[in-house]
């Protein structure tokens, strides 16, 4: 693919998914000092997604440690219920899919009701016009390039079409949304993703996998070009 974008400023989400589970609160001030933007949380409810993580009390307990920013990705179903849990946890952001339910629009309205950012986050087998009729809520677009589940899995090339369309979607409604990206992301498949038109990596093994958290990030961040 060409590269149709400008070099963006690119922002770095770790994702605590691939952390040591021991040593959370640790691991947490490490990726923080290493520079990281946003701490991205996954939360698995055995049923959304074939898997189980963790939830709104791990996400509390965590919050005093670090002054990240919280970027909580609820990969379950139903959403409505958790959402002041999650508000209450100290979430800044909270994705939820727009494969979680029949009216995703009115849970992202609940999200925005507790002064948070509202992210609709997006399946590889779904299309970017399904996220058309959200656009005018939506303050986050996170585009999943593996199926939820699980992290290490293999970046799906095919959802580079997929974030050129939603930038432009994007772009169209005037405000500035943010598209991150979710799976599979290194420095490679990273600057793809910016290529296509994404703003923000989203990286699981390939910054808790690696030995040298800054170096990890500074790869993704160089993903801007
Ligand atoms: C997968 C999660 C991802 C995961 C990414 O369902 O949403 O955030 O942690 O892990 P990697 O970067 O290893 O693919
Ligand atoms: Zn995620």
């Amino acid at each position: 693919m060409s590269l149709k974008n400008p070099p963006r400023t690119v922002r770095v989400a770790p994702s605590l998914l691939a952390a040591d589970y021991g040593r959370l609160a640790e691991e947490v001030a490490s990726i923080e000092e290493a520079g990281a933007d946003w701490l991205h949380l996954d939360v698995m409810d055995g049923h959304f997604v074939p898997n189980l993580s963790f939830g709104a009390g791990l996400i509390k307990a965590l919050r005093p440690r670090t002054r990240l920013v919280f970027d909580v990705h609820l990969m379950i179903a139903p959403v409505d219920p958790f959402i002041a849990a999650f508000a209450d946890a100290g979430a800044e952001h909270i994705h939820l899919h727009i494969e979680a339910g029949a009216n995703t629009h009115r849970s992202l309205q609940l999200v925005k009701s507790f002064g948070l950012k509202a992210g609709i986050a997006i399946n590889p087998g779904t299309p970017a016009e399904a996220l058309a009729a959200v656009m005018d809520i939506a303050d986050l677009i996170l585009v999943m390039t593996v199926n939820p589940g699980f992290g290490g899995q293999a970046f799906l090339d095919s959802q580079l079409d997929k974030i050129a369309r939603l930038r432009r979607m994007a772009d169209e409604t005037g405000r500035d949304i943010p598209i991150l990206v979710d799976g599979g992301i290194d420095g490679k498949t990273g600057a793809r993703c910016v290529a296509a038109g994404a703003d923000t990596l989203i990286g699981g093994t390939s910054v808790f996998g690696r030995s040298d958290y800054r170096e990890a990030i500074a790869a993704l961040r160089a993903a801007g070009g």
